[in-house]
């Protein structure tokens, strides 16, 4: 599974004394060995992609548990991989040989809310869509969304500075987790777990740990600013001929929908087949399209936001930028219109294997991106779609609004003659737009050696510093990242 890659010989072996160590300082059921339990959901990554090998998960229920943890990991040099609810898409969640799994599932408990100021404190281990559950029960959200909402840990989503579905409006992690408490490699706790908007008092230490995906140290509690619950969300989904039209749609949606404006999602038509393919409901519109659009306003006149969206879909319409449109009636239209979006990435992984790429573009050439991609493939002798190939599709989606494009091509099995097609050859690709190898999903082991396409050589030598100055062993989520 990782055939580039040796298991670093400083690293101890995990021995009984340990096991009897973590048993002694952790709670009943929070030390699973592969000896008793079958540690396959640890090991596995969501898309069946990476297989670790790791003999001992812990589930700590307390920062305090996790500092005792790491304290016993620094002194025994054991390497670790802080896993949340393991929905990553680099392969980043899980071990690569025998690193120890921190599990943070037990520790999901909100801290505390301030219904005022709307600051969140909670464990890091919190579901994100309970938590964001917790707020709409006090008028408030959560303010990051996406697909894996079910599964994926706040901590998780803060150690991967997740973007989703309505980056364009509530802005990256960056700007609204406001502290951090974690878990240092050596045991000693963090605590930058403040509730202040403004704060100018020297280097922001917090912020390198948004992003780090369990590099540093293991993050076992935010506190993040939750913007007020918008009383009134309209969905619109429409279908588009050119990717030209999508610009326009997108420039027209800044414009006239401005502030109540909250997603912009675009599909291709691929990726709405693949949809169709496993799903129950009825196609939003009639007619195929190339592309297809999903715009969000959220706001708080019903009457005001309802005519706003018409009036936009109008002046669409008799541009002819859109050639067909449809606007959700109900609750559970505006759900089903998601599912549209929200279910490719599911639709997808049902071909077998996916080689995603989340990619930063300037939008003028974001598309371009899938369909060199097509002709790429096709010039090496593969077919796409067709019964005896190896390729199920290649789709192109993403968060229009933040640039974003998610370039998939699904597999019936993963192959190294089809990844050879593609990489480095997408890299290349972007690093002569200036563009971003990892828009959103991060680094993990998928992407460490395609960071030099983005980022420049000074700038990766810095980065390694910073690693050296917080994990001067190394134990935290090696063989990734840098
Ligand atoms: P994991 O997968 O468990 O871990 C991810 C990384 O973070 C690992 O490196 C891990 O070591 C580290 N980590 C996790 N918890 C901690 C912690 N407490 N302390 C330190 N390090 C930690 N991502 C997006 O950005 N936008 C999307 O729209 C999006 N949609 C998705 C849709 C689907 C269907 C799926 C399967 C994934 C999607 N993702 C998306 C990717 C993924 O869900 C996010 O990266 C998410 O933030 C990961 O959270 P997690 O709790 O599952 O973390
Ligand atoms: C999405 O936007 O759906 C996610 O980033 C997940 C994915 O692309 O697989
Ligand atoms: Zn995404």
């Amino acid at each position: 599974m990782y055939p580039d890659v040796v298991r670093d010989e400083r690293f101890g072996k995990i021995t009984a004394e340990d096991i009897e160590y973590f048993r002694s300082v952790l709670a009943p059921g929070s030390v699973l060995t592969a000896a008793e339990e079958d540690l396959s959901g640890y090991n596995i990554d969501s898309m069946r992609k990476y297989h670790g090998q790791s003999q001992l998960v812990l589930k700590p229920r307390s920062t305090e548990e996790v500092s005792l943890i790491m304290k016993r990991c620094h002194a025994r040099k054991l390497a670790v991989v802080p896993q949340g609810g393991n929905t990553g898409l680099v392969g980043g969640s899980v071990p690569v040989f025998d690193e120890i799994v921190i599990s943070m599932s037990l520790m999901s408990k909100v801290r505390s809310f301030d219904e005022v100021s709307g600051i969140l404190v909670a464990d890091a281990g919190c579901v994100l869509e309970s938590t964001d559950q917790y707020l709409a029960e006090r008028g408030y959200i959560f303010p990051l969304d996406l697909g894996a909402k079910g599964s994926c840990h706040i901590g998780g989503n803060v150690a991967t500075n997740a973007g989703g579905l309505r980056l364009l409006r509530y802005g990256s992690l960056h700007g609204t987790v406001l502290g951090i408490e974690a878990v240092m490699p050596d045991g000693t706790i963090f605590d930058s777990l403040g509730k202040l908007r403004k704060d100018n008092t020297g280097y922001d230490i917090k912020q390198l740990f948004i992003g780090s995906e369990g590099t540093l140290g293991v993050i076992t509690g935010i506190s993040i600013f939750c913007p007020r619950r918008s009383k009134v969300v309209n969905v619109a989904f429409f279908g588009l001929e050119s990717y030209e039209k999508v610009q326009q749609a997108f420039v027209k949606a800044k414009g006239e929908l401005s502030e109540i404006l909250s997603a912009f999602e675009f599909m291709d038509t691929a990726s709405q087949e693949q949809v169709a393919r496993f799903s129950e409901l009825r196609r939003p519109l009639d007619e195929a399209h190339n592309f297809y659009v999903l715009v969000e306003t959220s706001g708080s006149n019903r009457v005001h936001d309802e005519e706003k969206l018409q009036t936009y879909l109008e002046g669409l319409m008799e541009s002819d930028i859109i050639a067909d449109g449809v606007l959700a009636q109900d609750e559970t239209q505006v759900k089903n219109l998601w599912t549209w979006r929200e279910g490719i990435p599911e639709s997808l992984g049902k071909s077998g294997g996916v080689y995603k790429y989340d990619v930063s573009i300037p939008l003028d050439e974001l598309y371009q991106l899938v369909e060199d991609t097509r002709v790429r493939i096709q010039e090496f002798g593969h077919d796409i779609g067709t019964e005896g190939s190896n390729v199920v599709n290649v789709v192109g989606y993403g968060h229009l609004g933040d640039g974003n494009l998610h370039l998939n091509v699904a597999v019936k099995q993963y192959d190294k003659q089809i990844e050879y097609i593609l990489e480095p050859w997408v890299y290349e690709w972007i690093e002569k737009r200036h563009g971003s190898v990892s828009a959103e999903h991060g680094l993990g082991f998928a992407k460490k050696p395609y960071l030099k396409y983005s980022k420049d050589q000074r700038v990766i030598e810095l980065m390694r510093q910073v690693k050296k100055v917080y994990d001067p062993n190394g134990i935290m989520n090696p063989y990734k990242y840098i």
